[in-house]
C-alpha cells in the first residue's frame, strides 16, 4: 500500500495547489482572516509509525474546533458516562455556533462537538482546576498523543477570539443560567479559546489522532490512550456530529469519522489502517475546509477506504 498511498497522496496535493475554487477563510476570528488560502496540507499517519506527507504538511495552523475531539477524550477520561448527563450525542442539524436548541433543551447542548458542547466539556475538564493547570493539562495530551512536544497555543489567536468571541460568552452565559456549567463564564471561555488556538501541522494532527484508529493505543509505541470502546464512541459521534450541519454530507462523500475546524484543518480516521490530517484555510458555508473535505473524497475513493464497506473493496487499497 504505502507505494500506492504515496503516489494519491502527492498527486492530490498537487491537484489541490492548482485548483483556485478555495473556499473562504473565516474572518469572524480577525486573526485568521489573513490566513493565505493558497495552501494545502495533507498527511496521512500509518499503523507502523510510518507517514506520508506532501504540501504544506510542516506548517503549524489553527486547529480550532478539532482540539474538541481531544478535550471530550480527556473529559470522558475524567468523568466517564457521567459526562452524557451534561451534553448529548445527536447531531445538531445547525450551525456550529447555533444557540437555538439550547433555549428548548434546557441548556444541554446536542454534541460535544458544537460550540455550546464543547464549553460544555471544557466546564468539566476545568472543575476543581485552575485555568492555567487545566489548559497545561490539554496541551500536554496534545503533546504526547502527537509525540512531539513543540506543540503550542497561537496566543494571539486566543486572544483575538477573547476579544471577538461574543456568540461563544452568549452561549456560556446561557448554559451557566440552566446551571449546566459549573465554573465562572469567564474562565470557561478562557480555557476554550486558548484550546482552540492551539497551533499543530497535519503531520502532528495525523500523529495524535492514531489512538483512535487503532482501538484507543498508539500502535507504535503500545501506549494505551483510551479503552477500544471508547475509542469506538468517539469515532461513532465524529461521524455524525464532526462537520456539524456538514456531517451528512462529509458521511456521503467521505465516509469516515471526522472532525473540522474553521481554520481549515480536517482530521480522519480509517479504523485500523490510518489517521489522517489535511489543511486548507478556505472554507466551505457550513464552516468546513472546502478542498480538504474535497481531498479526503479523492483520497478514500482511490484508496477504498469507508467505514461503510470492507477495507480496501475496490482498487488495491488494502491494510497493507
Ligand atoms: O468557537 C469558535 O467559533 C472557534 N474557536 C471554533 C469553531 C470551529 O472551529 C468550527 N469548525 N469548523
Amino acid at each position: 500500500m504505502p507505494r500506492e498511498l504515496e503516489a494519491a497522496v502527492r498527486e492530490i496535493a498537487e491537484e489541490m495547489r492548482a485548483r483556485d475554487d478555495r473556499g473562504a477563510v473565516a474572518t469572524y476570528i480577525p486573526e485568521l482572516a489573513d490566513t493565505d488560502p493558497g495552501q494545502f496540507g495533507i498527511a496521512v499517519a500509518l499503523r507502523d509509525g510510518g507517514v506520508i506527507a506532501s504540501g504544506d504538511c510542516d506548517k503549524p495552523f489553527s486547529i480550532q474546533s478539532i482540539s474538541k475531539v481531544f478535550t471530550l477524550t480527556l473529559a470522558l477520561g475524567k468523568l466517564g458516562d457521567r459526562l452524557w448527563a451534561r451534553v448529548g450525542r445527536e447531531p445538531s442539524g445547525s450551525p456550529f455556533n447555533s444557540i437555538v436548541q439550547l433555549e428548548a433543551e434546557r441548556g444541554i447542548p446536542r454534541n460535544p462537538f458544537i460550540n455550546a458542547g464543547a464549553l460544555a466539556v471544557t466546564d468539566a475538564i476545568l472543575s476543581g482546576h485552575q485555568p492555567k493547570e487545566a489548559l497545561g493539562a490539554i496541551v500536554r495530551f496534545m503533546q504526547v498523543v502527537a509525540d512531539d512536544e513543540t506543540v503550542f497555543i497561537d496566543q494571539a489567536v486566543a486572544a483575538s477570539e477573547e476579544r471577538t468571541g461574543h456568540r461563544n460568552a452568549a452561549l456560556a452565559h446561557y448554559m451557566k443560567a440552566f446551571g449546566v456549567l459549573e465554573n465562572p463564564v469567564e474562565l470557561v471561555l478562557g480555557v476554550y479559546f486558548h484550546h482552540c488556538a492551539i497551533a499543530m501541522s497535519c503531520r502532528q494532527l495525523a500523529a495524535a489522532g492514531r489512538f483512535l484508529a487503532h482501538n484507543g493505543a498508539d500502535p507504535a509505541t503500545g501506549l494505551s490512550i483510551v479503552s477500544t470502546e471508547r475509542a469506538r464512541r468517539i469515532n461513532a459521534v465524529m461521524l455524525t456530529c464532526g462537520h456539524y450541519d456538514g456531517s451528512g454530507e462529509f458521511a456521503f462523500r467521505v465516509g469516515l469519522p471526522g472532525k473540522s475546524g474553521v481554520g481549515g484543518g480536517i482530521l480522519a480516521i480509517v479504523p485500523g489502517i490510518a489517521s489522517i490530517a489535511v489543511w486548507s484555510p478556505g472554507l466551505d458555508a457550513a464552516g468546513n475546509s472546502h478542498l480538504g473535505r474535497i481531498a479526503l473524497e479523492r483520497l478514500t475513493t482511490r484508496m477504498g477506504w469507508s467505514v461503510f464497506s470492507p477495507t480496501g473493496a475496490h482498487s488495491a487499497g488494502g491494510a497493507g
